[in-house]
């Protein structure tokens, strides 16, 4: 299997993209970074493992990754209904073990030299009969990106899903939050979040600039990654990126 302009590792880190909720632009950093990464020549994949309710977000990260990837390994696991996870698999008859979805991933880290995870729903949402996001963090170790809206409230919602993974996680505790200007309009709270998160939590806090819609083409993502370069570095562990270039 070609595996694009750099080798493939055995232990290649994950970086879990983690949300607060569903629809807080947890594809839009996926794709991001994963743009970013690549033009600077990191070979990094990434996977939506689960999803439910259409395949929108896996056909873009599809369609930015190199051609031999099939949406069977980008998107293993799809439900028609837009339910949590475990939920549409009782409704349709299939469901998932959490050891199928920690095989996936491992298969998937082999063929790159990142692996970028996008979750489903928010980082509790049940993905089978036992086990959420949460468990596959906890399994398989890595970074985590916790991804929320930058508004009024977004200060509990991200220390909540911090909290959570600083308590059930042990060792590395690597994590940073990527706080998404969704609206324009820049309030009170949309301008102090960031900073007020960073000295709560002592991890780094990124703030992703509000798009106007567009077309969600490979060179829009190339061009707009490079323009946040910085600020996507800063969600990335140093030592994991950094000696991959
Ligand atoms: N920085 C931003 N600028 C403009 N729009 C944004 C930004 N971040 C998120 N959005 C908007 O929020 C919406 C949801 O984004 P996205 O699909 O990435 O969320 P998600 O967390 O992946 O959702 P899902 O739970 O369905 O996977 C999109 O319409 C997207 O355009
Ligand atoms: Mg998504």
């Amino acid at each position: 299997v070609p595996t694009g302009n750099k080798a493939a590792s055995a232990s290649a880190p994950v970086v879990f993209i983690a949300g607060t909720d569903t629809g807080v632009g947890k594809t839009l950093l996926t794709a991001l970074l994963l743009c970013w990464l690549r033009e600077t020549g990191v070979n990094a994949l990434a996977v939506k493992l689960f999803s439910s309710g259409g395949t929108g977000d896996a056909r873009l990260l599809q369609s930015l990754q190199p051609r031999w990837l099939q949406l069977d390994e980008i998107a293993p696991y799809r439900y028609r209904l837009p339910l949590a996870p475990a939920v549409a698999a009782e409704c349709e008859g299939h469901e998932v073990s959490c050891e199928s979805a920690t095989r996936h991933i491992q298969k998937m880290r082999a063929r790159c030299q990142l692996l970028l995870v996008e979750g489903c729903g928010g980082l509790l949402t049940p993905l089978g009969r036992n086990y959420s996001f949460l468990e596959l963090i906890q399994i398989i170790g890595g970074h985590t990106i916790v991804v929320a809206p930058n508004r009024l409230g977004a200060i509990n919602q991200v220390m909540l899903a911090v909290r959570v993974l600083q308590l059930q996680t042990k060792g590395s505790r690597s994590l940073a939050v990527a706080l998404m200007n969704v609206q324009r309009a820049r309030n009170p709270a949309v301008r102090t979040n960031a900073k007020v998160l960073s000295q709560l939590l002592r991890v780094n806090v990124e703030t992703i600039r509000h798009f106007t819609a567009g077309t969600q083409s490979r060179r829009r993502f190339a061009i707009l990654s490079k323009i946040l370069q910085k600020t996507l570095a800063g969600l990335l562990p140093s030592d994991t990126v950094c000696p991959l270039r």
